[in-house]
């Protein structure tokens, strides 16, 4: 293991009926708030009724953004940090998917910063003061519940980008499952997809004596296997639907980051594809992991046959840890498939005639990834490959 420090500020609130807690939380935070939705699912599934009535029962002042897009845009965390400025917003209540809540971490410090919130997307700044946020999470997914990251899409320069701060961390999050009941096959697919995704770039690492959290991260996945085919026909099913959100939480809340450096190549070069095509995260992640997956396997093979052997049952006897390695990667290309995810670019209609703009991107910051340095030409290689 390496050296680390944990911190997890976020107050959670798991299960059936805890939507009732923003009646405790959201007094403590002030009187006026910002509601912060998307493009109108928690008004079709009465979530936003629900909401709305908890906080007019705590007295709340509302103000509301909606219409945070999938991939959420600067121009919109602008009119969210001018809705704070303009109405002296004390607490950020942001209510739908990964999009929303990340949006509403962008606004959380922009608000208390003079200039442009983009200003910390490209590190030129770092955030000093934040507006407390507090989050109901409607789609298992990113695990921007219980993080301090962020992704926002800077729509005029066609860049997508994650950032991150302590001061981004939800106050509190409210997890009840019965609130992704609505969420549809293909966007709970994609979730699946990412949950699956964030633990395979923990799992890529280079640390040693790592067993608790190797262990973790193959509960995690194989829990996502065995529920996933289940839940997709079975949408509305309490038990399910509550298993996957508490993965997704657990993928991505720091619990099976410490002492270890995950990779994080996968993200970099998916966001780079999402930044010009506008493409669900989830969906991409599903066409390029593999690919990057077969293209590193020779950095530690021993790590891809673990993956093999203990998360898809593959048989070792008789192979070398590359070809039980490669069998257990076609094993998860072959399951994400089999639950509906796409493979290829072409799923997407996107051909090869953006591959060198999606490379760029890709090293905005300079080479990429921890389990193996990748440059231009290796994001390159593995566009190709995902075609
Ligand atoms: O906008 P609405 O109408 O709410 O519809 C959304 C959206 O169209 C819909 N949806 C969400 N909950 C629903 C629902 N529809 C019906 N019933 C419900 N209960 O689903 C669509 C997708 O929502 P979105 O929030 O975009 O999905 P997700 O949670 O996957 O978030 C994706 C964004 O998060 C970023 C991604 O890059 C992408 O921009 N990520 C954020 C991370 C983080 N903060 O830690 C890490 C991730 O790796 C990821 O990069
Ligand atoms: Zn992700």
């Amino acid at each position: 293991m390496g050296p680390f420090e944990f911190y997890n500020p976020t107050k959670l609130f798991f299960g059936k009926g805890k939507l009732s807690t923003l009646k405790t939380e959201v007094p403590k935070y002030g009187q006026k708030v910002l509601l912060v939705y998307g493009g109108g699912s928690i008004k079709r599934s009465g979530l936003y009724d629900q909401v709305v009535s908890l906080l007019g029962e705590c007295g709340a002042e509302v103000t509301e953004l909606s219409g945070v897009e999938p991939n959420p845009r600067l121009s919109t965390v602008h009119q969210g940090v001018e809705l704070c400025r303009k109405h002296h917003i004390d607490l950020i209540l942001a209510v739908g998917g990964g999009s929303v809540l990340d949006c509403s971490k962008a606004i959380a410090v922009g608000a208390k910063y003079e200039g442009d919130m983009w200003d910390f997307v490209e590190r030129k700044a770092v955030p000093q003061n934040a507006l407390p946020l507090g989050t109901v999470l409607t789609m298992a997914a990113t695990g921007s519940e219980m993080n301090g990251g962020s992704v926002i899409t800077n729509e005029a320069t066609k860049e997508k980008m994650g950032w991150g701060s302590k001061l981004a961390y939800p106050a509190f999050s409210i997890l009840d499952p019965v609130h992704t009941f609505s969420l549809p096959k293909d966007q709970t697919v994609y979730g699946m997809v990412d949950i699956m995704s964030h633990v395979l770039e923990h799992y890529f690492h280079l640390d040693t004596n790592t067993p608790i959290q190797d262990g973790f991260c193959e509960t995690i996945l194989r829990t996502v296997i065995e529920t996933a085919p289940k839940l997709i026909d079975d949408l509305e099913n309490f038990e399910l639907r509550e298993t996957i959100m508490y993965c997704g939480t657990m993928a991505l809340n720091d619990m099976i980051s410490m002492g270890l450096r995950g990779d994080w190549a996968t993200h970099n070069i998916e966001h780079a594809v999402s930044a010009v095509y506008d493409i669900p995260h989830g969906g991409g992640l599903a066409i390029l992991f593999p690919n990057w997956m077969t293209y590193n396997i020779d950095v530690n093979p021993e790590r891809f046959k673990r993956l093999a052997v203990n998360v898809f049952g593959v048989d070792e006897a008789g192979k070398t840890d590359k070809e039980a390695g490669l069998e257990g990667i076609q094993a998860l290309r072959d399951f994400w498939t089999s639950i509906g995810a796409p493979s290829t670019l072409a799923d997407y209609d996107i051909d090869g005639s953006d591959i060198e703009v999606m490379a760029d991107k890709a090293v905005r910051f300079g080479p990429f990834g921890n389990f193996r340095k990748l440059q231009r030409e290796d994001a390159v290689e593995i566009y190709k490959m995902s075609l």
